[in-house]
């Protein structure tokens, strides 16, 4: 007997520009199991600033992981994230849900650089009663064209998307449900993809701070393929450190040497986002960060994170609060697999209803 969810939980399918991620979770008496996960690797030209280039190919790989998940014509979370996506903490006076729904296109017009006609806009109460009359509303708008093409490739690869999240978001909630964070900690999480990485800072257990930086996994790709004059996939194969691919230990000196370059850049830039959000906010000094994301395995990476920082940083398990059946699945290779999953995660534990 099923005692929640009726319908069923929603299908997660995360749209990277490195892979195509698809994860499903049932939900039975407040815990959580995991029912399905795919991962599909996306040419590198498919997906480029966050819109879809190569539409045949990402609708292929995505009809595929619907094959392998049995999941057709399925009610599907999808996430969006970079610039085509506003997100802005306003502070605004206290007035009800509806009266919210019908100013807040008013309200956005002044924060959003392009015109109003041209994006969604959606808001979520923070804190109803933030004090002196007022409260915290988290004020979310996307471009509809870049929502709408998202959509028509799950759409095309035979899911229903019901709901349009950001990956942040995403990757916050998923976050949430497998970790316990004291109520009183502020804490960053970031998402270190191929081509971005999502930002985001949880306060008192509120979302403080969002930011999309236009850097990832891929920088480091790049500068390995032209330092080598290697392909696309060799690149890869020496970054992630596929034994047989790294030639010689000089080979792999070498590779070293530049993933501590692109990660130090990488990190400046983390660390003048989160540099402004102390900046900017009154009681806030981040006690850890969370990783979560492919490239988020990157060690150069998380060494210099901890030392720039200065802070604990810990790389998330998105499977941690999620029973897997280890009948059904190799275990093995989902815990590698697993960096990568976490915003499908976060997707899939939407409930139909929520709202985006
Ligand atoms: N073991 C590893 N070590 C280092 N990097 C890795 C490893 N495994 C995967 N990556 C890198 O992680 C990236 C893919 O991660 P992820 O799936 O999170 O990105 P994405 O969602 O496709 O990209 P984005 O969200 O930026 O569009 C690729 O750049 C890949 O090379
Ligand atoms: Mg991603």
């Amino acid at each position: 007997m099923r005692l929640f969810g009726g319908r069923g939980n929603l299908v997660g399918l995360d749209i990277g520009s490195s892979a195509v991620k698809l994860v499903r979770l049932r939900e039975a008496a407040g815990s959580w199991e995991l029912l399905a996960f795919s991962l599909g690797q996306l040419p590198p030209d498919a997906i480029v600033e966050g819109r879809v280039m190569n539409f045949t190919a990402v609708i292929e790989r995505i009809r595929e992981l619907v094959r392998e998940a049995g999941v057709g014509g399925v009610e599907t979370a999808l996430a969006i994230s970079g610039s085509s996506v506003i997100i802005k903490k306003l502070s605004l006076p206290e007035m009800t849900r509806a009266e919210l729904d019908e100013s807040i296109m008013w309200e956005a017009e002044q924060y959003i650089p392009f015109d109003i006609k041209d994006v969604n806009v959606d808001a979520q109460i923070l804190n109803p009663r933030a004090g002196q009359g007022q409260m915290d509303v988290l004020m979310v708008a996307a471009k509809k064209d870049v929502v709408s093409e998202y959509v028509s490739v799950a759409v095309e690869a035979g899911l229903r998307p019901v709901v349009v999240d950001v990956s942040i978001f995403a990757a916050l909630n998923m976050f949430e449900v497998n970790y316990s964070v004291p109520a009183d900690q502020t804490l960053a999480c970031l998402n270190v993809g191929a081509s971005s990485i999502n930002v985001g800072v949880l306060s008192g257990g509120m979302v403080a701070f969002t930011r999309d930086i236009a850097s990832g996994g891929a920088v480091l790709t790049a500068e390995i393929q032209k330092h080598f004059n290697v392909s696309y996939e060799e690149a890869e194969a020496f970054k992630t450190g596929a034994e047989s691919s790294l030639s010689s230990s000089t080979v792999a000196r070498e590779v070293a040497r530049i993933s501590e370059r692109v990660c130090d850049q990488m990190v400046t830039e983390v660390q003048r986002s989160l540099d402004f959000f102390v900046a900017t906010s009154i009681k806030a000094d981040i006690g850890r960060i969370f990783l979560t994301g492919g490239s988020a395995q990157l060690p150069a990476l998380i060494r210099a994170l901890e030392r720039r920082m200065e802070v604990p940083v810990e790389l998330v398990n998105p499977f941690r609060n999620i029973a897997v059946d280890a009948r059904r699945f190799d275990i093995d290779l989902l815990q590698r697999a697993a960096p990568v999953a976490g915003v499908a995660v976060g997707l899939a534990l939407r409930r139909f209803g929520d709202g985006a």
